[in-house]
């Protein structure tokens, strides 16, 4: 059991003028996994506001995994790695790596993601797309791996079985 917190980054769902659809499409994919949504929030796309939210969130000894959709493109308003590699104390680089190589499949956009995963203290965030397919199409890549991840941060014994691959 995964428990998990969404953070919607986004200008126009924080000023209600766009229904936020990528959080819920999020939680919807992290419940079929059988994981816990235990928080979900929105913020404009502002460093400072997705900061505070991300470590908010980090100090929460229940929350495992911070998911974020929206602000990892080319766009001057998207700051969501910026704002992720602030609070992060170690990177996640493969998780990334391996978002962009299977999204390389389904659009050459991928190569436009600037998302970041990290490492802060116990808490695994990472960063994803923000339309709900791209999201959904993202975390589906690295949820088989996550399980494995957050018994290695929680430091639990049974991590040393999970060392063979995901079916
Ligand atoms: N990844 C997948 N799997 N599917 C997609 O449609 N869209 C891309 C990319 N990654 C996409 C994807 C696009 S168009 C962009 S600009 C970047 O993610 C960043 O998205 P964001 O600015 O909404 O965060």
């Amino acid at each position: 059991m995964i428990r998990v917190a969404i953070l919607t980054v986004s200008d126009r769902s924080f000023h209600g003028q766009r229904e936020d659809l990528a959080g819920p499409a999020l939680a919807h994919a992290v419940a079929q996994q059988g994981w816990q949504v235990l928080a979900t929030d929105v913020v404009p796309d502002e460093a400072p506001a997705i900061r505070a939210a991300l470590l908010a969130w980090c100090a929460r000894p229940d929350i495992d995994l911070i998911l974020t959709t929206g602000g990892t493109g080319f766009a001057p308003r998207d700051v969501t790695p910026e704002a992720t590699r602030a609070v992060i104390e170690r990177e996640a680089p493969g998780l990334a790596e391996a978002m962009r190589a299977a999204s390389l499949q389904i659009t050459p956009h991928a190569m436009l993601s600037r998302a970041v995963a990290g490492i802060r203290g116990h808490t695994l965030i990472v960063n994803l797309p923000g339309s709900p397919k791209a999201a959904v199409e993202n975390f589906a890549v690295i949820a088989p791996v996550l399980p494995h991840a957050v018994q290695l941060l929680r430091q639990d014994p049974r991590a040393e079985q999970g060392h063979h691959a995901p079916a």
